[in-house]
C-alpha cells in the first residue's frame, strides 16, 4: 500500500498519476495540517472514460467468483486498515474517531455483503406460448459507472456504491466530496492491493465537481450515475442523464420525522432520538429533523432529552471521549446557526445549547415551540438540533410527517403493533424505523421516495441497480 503520503497529489485511473494541479484539504480543526490533493478536471475525466470504458471490455469476461473473491480480499484490507481509514476520515472531516472506526466497519459490511451477492445474480427461465421456444432472462452489469459521494460517510458511501457494481461485473469511476478526497483514494488503493484489476475502481478528486461530471453525463459509454447528496444537484444529474439515457440512482436530501407515542418506553425513545439526531453531529441524511411526541408525554420527554443531550461530550474529534465533533465547514456551521437563530425570532425556546462556541463547533441543541413556518422545518439542518413539537392523534401525525416533499427516512415509536403496521404503511417514506433509530444496513433496502431519490442501495436491491435483464429467446429448429 501507498500509505498516505503516496497519495497526496495524485489521481487513480489505470495507475496511479500525478495531478498537474492540486487543492488543500484542511479538515474543520484549525490547527490541523494541510493535505495536497490533484484536482482533476476534464482532461482526467476523458482519460478515465476511456480506461473505464477499456477495462469493462475484460471487467465484464471474469466470473461472479473471481469478483466475490477479490471483494472478499478488499474487505479484509480494509479491515487490517480501519485505524488508518478512520482517523483520515476524522481529519478530513471531523467524524468523533469511535463514530469513525464503527464508519469503517460499516463500509467493509457492504463489500462484504456484495461478495456474496455477486454469486447470486440469478437469471430466470420462463415458459413461453410456443413448443419449440425456451425463454431466459439473464442479468448483465449495465457497464461503466461514474459515482458522486458525499463527505459525511466518506467511506461507507463508497463501498455502499462500488461493492455492488464491482460485484455486478461494472467498472467504477468515483469522484469523491472534495472534502473527503482521501478516505477515497485510500480505499482505492487496498482495492489494487487485493488484486483489483486496474482502471476497474478510479478516482478523481476535484474540487470543482462540474469540469469531471460534465463529460460524464455526456458520454455514452458511461451507463449509470449514482450520486448521494442534495435535491437540488440531483435534480441536475437526472436532466443530464436524459441526453444519453443513463440509468440513475439519486440518494438525496431528507426531513426524517421521529414519532414517539404516549405507550412509547421513553427512555429507550430518548436513548435511540439521541443516537439518531447526533451522530454525526447530526449530519447525517437520515438524521431526524423534527421530534414528534403525544401532548401526554411530552414534557417528561423533553425533560429527559434535555438531560441528555447535555451530557453528550463535545470536543476535538480525536479524543476517544468525544460524541459531537465539529460541523464540516463554515457553509455547514452557518446554516446550522441561520435556522437556529431563525426559530429563536420567530418563538422558539432553546433548552439547551442554542449557539457555536468556536471554530466549528455547535452546541447540541434541543428546542420547543417550534413552528411550521421555521427554516427547519422545511429545509435540513444537517446539524445537532432537535426540534420537539408535540400531537394529539395518530391521523394527525401522520398528516404532518407527509406534509414534505422529502420521503427518506421516518421513525415510530410505538408498543403497540397494529398501531406500528398501521404507521409504517401510512408514512409516505423509503425507510420506517419502528423502534429503530438507526435502521441502515448492508443487506436492507436503503433510500427514499419523492424528491428523495430513485433506487436502493443496500441487500439484493442494491445489486439489481448495476445489471440488466437481458431477454434471450431460443428456438429449436423445427
Ligand atoms: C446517509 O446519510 O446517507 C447515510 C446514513 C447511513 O447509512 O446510516
Amino acid at each position: 500500500m501507498a500509505g498516505l503520503d503516496g497519495l497526496l497529489g495524485r489521481y487513480l485511473t489505470d495507475a496511479w498519476k500525478p495531478g498537474g494541479a492540486t487543492y488543500e484539504v484542511r479538515g474543520p480543526m484549525s490547527d490541523a495540517e494541510a493535505f495536497n490533493v490533484a484536482n482533476c478536471g476534464e482532461a482526467e475525466a476523458r482519460e478515465a472514460i476511456d480506461v473505464s470504458w477499456n477495462a469493462f471490455q475484460s471487467w465484464r469476461e471474469t466470473t461472479a467468483f473471481e469478483r466475490a473473491e477479490l471483494l472478499r480480499r478488499w474487505h479484509d484490507l480494509i479491515l487490517e486498515h480501519r485505524d488508518l481509514i478512520a482517523a483520515t476520515m476524522t481529519r478530513e472531516m471531523g467524524k468523533p474517531i469511535k463514530e469513525a472506526r464503527g464508519e469503517v466497519n460499516y463500509a467493509a459490511s457492504f463489500v462484504r455483503w456484495y461478495e456474496g451477492e455477486a454469486t447470486r445474480a440469478y437469471g430466470e427461465t420462463f415458459p413461453t406460448a410456443m413448443p419449440h421456444k425456451r425463454g431466459l432472462a439473464l442479468r448483465t452489469p449495465v457497464g461503466p459507472v461514474y459515482g458522486v459521494t458525499p463527505w459525511n460517510f466518506p467511506a461507507a458511501m463508497v463501498t455502499r456504491k462500488a461493492a455492488p457494481a464491482l460485484a455486478a461485473g461494472c467498472t467504477f469511476v468515483l469522484k469523491p466530496a472534495e472534502q473527503t478526497p482521501l478516505t477515497a483514494l485510500l480505499l482505492a488503493d487496498l482495492w489494487r492491493e487485493a488484486g483489483g484489476p486496474e482502471g476497474t475502481l478510479q478516482v478523481l478528486p476535484a474540487l470543482d465537481p462540474v469540469p469531471v461530471t460534465k463529460p460524464m453525463m455526456e458520454d455514452a459509454r458511461i451507463r449509470k450515475v449514482t450520486f448521494t447528496g442534495s435535491t437540488e444537484v440531483g435534480r441536475i444529474l437526472y436532466r443530464q442523464s436524459a441526453e444519453t439515457i443513463k440509468k440513475i440512482s439519486l440518494e438525496l436530501g431528507g426531513h426524517a420525522p421521529f414519532i414517539i407515542f404516549d405507550d412509547a418506553d421513553l427512555e429507550f425513545a430518548v436513548r435511540e432520538t439521541i443516537a439518531c439526531k447526533f451522530r454525526n453531529a447530526g449530519q447525517t441524511c437520515v438524521c431526524t429533523n423534527r421530534i414528534y411526541v403525544h401532548e401526554d408525554v411530552a414534557d417528561a420527554f423533553t425533560e429527559k432529552y434535555v438531560e441528555a443531550a447535555s451530557g453528550l461530550v463535545m470536543g476535538d474529534p480525536n479524543d476517544e471521549a468525544t460524541d459531537v465533533g465539529p460541523l464540516v465547514d463554515a457553509a455547514g456551521l452557518a446554516k446550522v446557526e441561520g435556522h437556529v437563530q431563525d426559530a429563536v425570532a420567530k418563538g422558539a425556546t432553546v433548552h439547551v445549547g442554542g449557539s457555536s462556541t468556536g471554530g466549528l463547533f455547535f452546541l447540541p441543541t434541543v428546542l420547543t415551540g417550534v413552528t411550521p413556518d421555521m427554516a427547519m422545518m422545511q429545509e435540513e439542518t444537517f446539524g445537532p438540533v432537535a426540534p420537539i413539537l408535540t400531537f394529539r392523534s395518530d391521523e394527525e401525525v401522520i398528516r404532518l410527517a407527509n406534509d414534505t416533499p422529502y420521503g427518506l427516512a421516518a421513525y415510530v415509536y410505538t408498543a403497540d403493533l397494529a398501531r406500528a403496521w398501521r404507521m409504517a404503511e401510512a408514512l409516505d417514506y423509503g425507510i420506517v424505523g419502528v423502534n429503530d433509530g438507526v435502521p441502515a444496513a448492508a443487506y436492507a433496502p436503503f433510500g427514499g421516495v419523492k424528491q428523495s431519490g430513485l433506487g436502493r442501495e443496500g441487500g439484493p436491491w442494491g445489486l439489481d441497480e448495476y445489471l440488466e435483464v437481458r431477454y434471450v429467446s431460443m428456438a429449436m429448429p423445427r
